[in-house]
């Protein structure tokens, strides 16, 4: 795989007119100051909605910030957990990534990072996953199916199988948010960046203690441009019948 092909920009896609969204759909870290009207709002979420969880369980809350007070003590937080990125993980481009184009892109988080506090829109989605249903005859059933060295490994990636679990279930509606935003015109970008100080974004909204949170997604009115998303190409990723 070489730079070229990872960050040549996609060709315009043909097909339908969901297509183009995809593919010109990048993270937009510059929004403008300009509220969102409630219905508009309404609508991303109804898109998020409209994606599928485990069993159709629905055990998703979405909060939305739009009070300016409250988004004014988040933006500490935030600038906390940027910070912390920027000085570690976020300290070099990504392999394969120019310097020029990793430069572009931490503007635009110093950017977002500076001007949170003016973020129109803030949706935090979350989700807790009912705790798995065990009676004894269930758990014969579970063990005799996974087998001694499958329950064990079962036991020892619980927190992870819980993690994900919750993750898929969330995370579908996430990316409707992001296409109904640029359906609507507006812009937006998944950050988890909250995670790093998740029990203080918690408390500064009230999220009970055991519910989980996967994304802080600001949304607005673009500032910037949209274009094509720079992507490997398909038949690099894909193994055909066996890795
Ligand atoms: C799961 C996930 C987590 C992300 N977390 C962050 C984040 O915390 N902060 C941020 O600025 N961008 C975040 N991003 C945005 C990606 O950095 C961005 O989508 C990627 O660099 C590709 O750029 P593009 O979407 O503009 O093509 C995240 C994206 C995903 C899918």
């Amino acid at each position: 795989m070489t730079f070229e092909t990872v960050y040549a920009d996609a060709p315009a896609p043909d097909g339908p007119a969901l297509f183009p969204t995809m593919a010109t759909m990048r993270a937009m870290r510059r929004l403008r100051t300009d509220p969102v009207p409630d219905g508009t709002i309404d609508q991303l979420i109804q898109a998020a909605v409209w994606g599928p969880s485990g069993g159709n369980m629905q055990c998703y809350e979405y909060v939305v910030v739009t009070d300016r007070a409250v988004m004014a003590e988040l933006a500490p937080l935030w600038k906390r957990c940027v910070d912390a990125y920027l000085a570690t993980t976020g300290k070099h481009a990504p392999k394969g990534m120019p310097e020029a184009a990793y430069a572009r892109m931490v503007a635009a988080i110093e950017y977002q990072r500076d001007h949170f506090a003016d973020t129109p829109v803030l949706i935090i989605p979350c989700y807790k996953f009912p705790e798995p249903e065990f009676d004894e005859e269930g758990l014969a059933v579970y063990a005799e199916s996974l087998g001694p060295a499958g329950l064990e490994r079962m036991a020892a990636t619980q927190t992870r199988f819980q993690a994900l679990a919750e993750g898929s279930c969330v995370y579908p509606g996430v990316q409707n948010i992001l296409l109904a935003a640029r359906a609507l015109g507006l812009a937006a970008n998944v950050t988890i960046w909250h995670l790093m100080l998740e029990q203080e974004w918690k408390k500064a909204l009230g999220i009970p203690e055991d519910t989980h949170t996967f994304a802080a997604i600001p949304v607005g009115w673009p500032a910037g441009n949209f274009g094509p998303v720079r992507r490997r190409p398909v038949a690099d990723v894909v193994h055909r019948d066996r890795w």
